[in-house]
């Protein structure tokens, strides 16, 4: 899978553009209102960056575990939250023994499941690590908004001590792997009257409410509830079984097959 240079090489961009542009402490609220709901205090953030949503999870005493699979951007969260806790890995094939009263996938990292076979397997990766009965809540983008309003072109600009940062973002449709788009972005970065700049694209993907529900279902979960607003989506599903679903058993027996 490829990843992304604004999360390797130029994480740091990433990080200090992103608090100026996203609304962390907005985003939260959102959670923190599900989960204290739900009475969740034990959590796995999945696509937990470099912690800028962490800092109001641990500021609000959840007992946090961050997990990343970009070794730069977990280097840059544990500088920027000491206290945290990080774990590097793939939400594809999680590798822990702890159980989680619910896992929250942030900040539309979901985006990068492009490929039915990336759903399916972080579905079940994150049902394997929630306790029984856990909670799962991940936002992504809302597919009727994105491609009944699609933006060939934007511009984001953000000012983080003295450097100037601006992203001119290119999408074009896709659409070979479902509701996907190619991004294409160019980052200028201006600082003490020198300019750098890089270049960086990805497919990335969007979900409808129902496919969602679907490949929950078919992954042992129950969706309770869609929030809709401009171009997200967040759903919040319940684990309800332990034993593996019929889908499952079909589909990573063929899976195995196929690799062997
Ligand atoms: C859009 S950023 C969101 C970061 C953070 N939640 C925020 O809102 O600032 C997506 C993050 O997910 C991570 N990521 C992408 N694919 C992943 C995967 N398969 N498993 C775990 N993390 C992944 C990237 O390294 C990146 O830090």
């Amino acid at each position: 899978m490829k990843i992304l240079k604004i999360y390797t090489d130029h994480s740091k961009v990433y990080h200090e553009m992103q608090q100026v542009i996203f609304n962390y402490e907005k985003d939260f609220q959102l959670y923190h209102r599900y989960l204290s709901k739900l009475k969740c205090k034990k959590i796995l953030e999945i696509g937990s960056g470099s912690g800028n949503l962490a800092k109001y999870f641990i500021d609000s005493k959840y007992d946090y575990t961050g997990l990343d699979n970009s070794k730069e951007m977990i280097k840059l969260a544990k500088e920027f939250v000491p206290e945290g806790k990080f774990i590097l890995g793939d939400m594809r094939n999680i590798k822990l023994e702890e159980k989680f009263e619910a896992v929250v996938v942030t900040g539309r990292t979901f985006t990068h499941m492009t490929t039915n076979h990336d759903v399916m397997f972080a579905l079940y990766s994150i049902h394997e690590i929630l306790q029984k009965e856990g909670w799962l809540l991940f936002d992504n983008f809302n597919t009727e908004e994105i491609f009944t309003n699609f933006r060939e072109q934007s511009t984001h600009k953000a000012k983080y001590e003295g450097r100037n940062y601006t992203r001119k973002s290119t999408t074009s449709l896709d659409l070979e792997h479902g509701w996907t788009w190619k991004w294409a972005a160019e980052y200028e970065i201006e600082e003490n009257n020198e300019k750098s700049s890089f270049k960086d694209e990805m497919i990335l993907r969007a979900f409808t409410g129902e496919e969602l529900t679907l490949f929950l279902r078919m992954n042992g979960f129950k969706t309770k509830e869609i929030n809709k607003e401009a171009n997200a989506i967040l759903t919040i599903a319940q684990k309800i079984n332990d034993e593996k679903t019929n889908a499952q058993k079909l589909y990573f027996k063929q899976k195995l097959k196929h690799l062997s």
